[in-house]
């Protein structure tokens, strides 16, 4: 029966930048400053799953993140939701009679979790928009570039909805419609390369989340400005070679060039916005005395709002940087702040 609700349910892996997106040129839009390019995670943690029912019963959208309702009222929620609507409307429009039964109009009851602590600065809300936008789709059957609907929700989220490394192109025009992702590279086209993530903090909050925090670095930080302008469209073109090549050398220092300069516009920022804990300095610090001890960049870190440090490597050298973390950072210290054990999740990209 037509009151019987059509379930979807679908999966987004987290991204984590290396060359970082931090500024909005349009806010409504989210329209970046600068490009940025990212390696999407595998599906098999730091992920978002979603499940959205439609059904002519429903009164009103609805929406419950990690078992809580939350307000669907929020503004990149309802521009997610109203573009995959005309999207399905005008495929509608465009003559496919087998859509006109699909209800279009029918309400949406959205149920969404991660598997990774929110707001940790660990890109849940780009797994989560991405997870979202995706399923929306699969409900309504809409095809085609989704990446700039995902922008919507969140800048970093439209980077998520394609698998490997994958690069958002800022584009050029005021409505948006050339600032879209787009795949550099898929997963497979390096299997050696892995990804840690180093839980440095289990906090639930950041400080300042990366909408104000964007906000306030457009107003005030001269050096962003300087990066997006003059250090970015170069650092761009050299991480798409390194990736094409697999030279990790280059991968990596890019990578912590990148994280570090991130840091340093929220540290010119003013008031300046720290997300670097003592901890993620200390990070800092092994892993460029580790590739310093073996004469050659073997890890290389990178840090997106908060204290957390994702950590990139071949392969062959997990089992060794494991182990010196381990030595370093021994469960037992730092009084009980690290005793959940400095839970080193060993994350395969392919
Ligand atoms: O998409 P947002 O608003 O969560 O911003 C993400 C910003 C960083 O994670 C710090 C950088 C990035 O490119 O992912």
């Amino acid at each position: 029966s037509m009151d019987k609700p059509n379930t979807v349910t679908c999966t987004a892996p987290v991204n984590i930048a290396v060359i970082k997106y931090w500024g909005k040129r349009n806010e409504e839009l989210i329209l970046p400053i600068n490009s940025s390019l990212s390696v999407t995670l595998h599906q098999d943690q730091l992920k978002t799953t979603t499940t959205v029912a439609t059904s002519r019963s429903f009164q009103e959208d609805r929406i419950w993140l990690n078992g809580k309702e939350e307000d669907i009222t929020h503004p990149r929620l309802q521009s997610c939701l109203r573009e995959i609507r005309r999207l399905a409307r005008k495929r509608r429009n465009d003559g496919d009679p087998a859509l006109d039964s699909m209800g279009f109009s029918h309400k949406v009851h959205i149920c969404s979790i991660n598997d990774f602590p929110t707001a940790a600065g660990l890109a849940s809300s780009a797994a989560g928009f991405a997870c979202l936008v995706y399923t929306l789709s699969r409900v309504f059957d809409v095809e085609g570039e989704l990446s700039g609907i995902a922008r919507q929700g969140s800048g970093s989220a439209c980077r998520s909805m394609y698998g490997g490394f994958v690069q958002w192109i800022m584009g050029q025009k005021d409505d948006g419609k050339d600032s879209l992702a787009q795949q550099v590279a898929p997963e497979t086209h390096w299997p050696e390369l892995r990804v840690l993530v180093l839980v440095v903090s289990f906090a639930e909050r950041k400080p300042v989340g990366s909408t104000s925090g964007m906000q306030t670095s457009v107003q005030t930080s001269r050096l962003l400005k300087h990066r997006a302008e003059s250090v970015v469209p170069g650092r761009m073109v050299k991480m798409i070679e390194a990736v094409q090549r697999k030279d990790f050398t280059a991968f990596a220092e890019l990578t912590m060039k990148d994280s570090n300069q991130f840091h340093a516009t929220c540290l010119d920022t003013y008031p300046p916005i720290f997300y670097l804990s003592s901890v993620s300095q200390q990070v800092i610090n092994l892993v460029h005395r580790y590739n310093r001890h073996y004469g050659e960049t073997r890890v290389a870190y990178t840090f997106d709002a908060g204290p957390n440090a994702v950590i990139y490597m071949l392969q062959q050298h997990v089992p060794e940087f494991v182990q010196a973390v381990q030595h370093f950072f021994p469960p037992e210290s730092n009084g009980g702040q690290f005793v959940k054990g400095l839970p080193v999740n060993h994350v395969a990209l392919s």
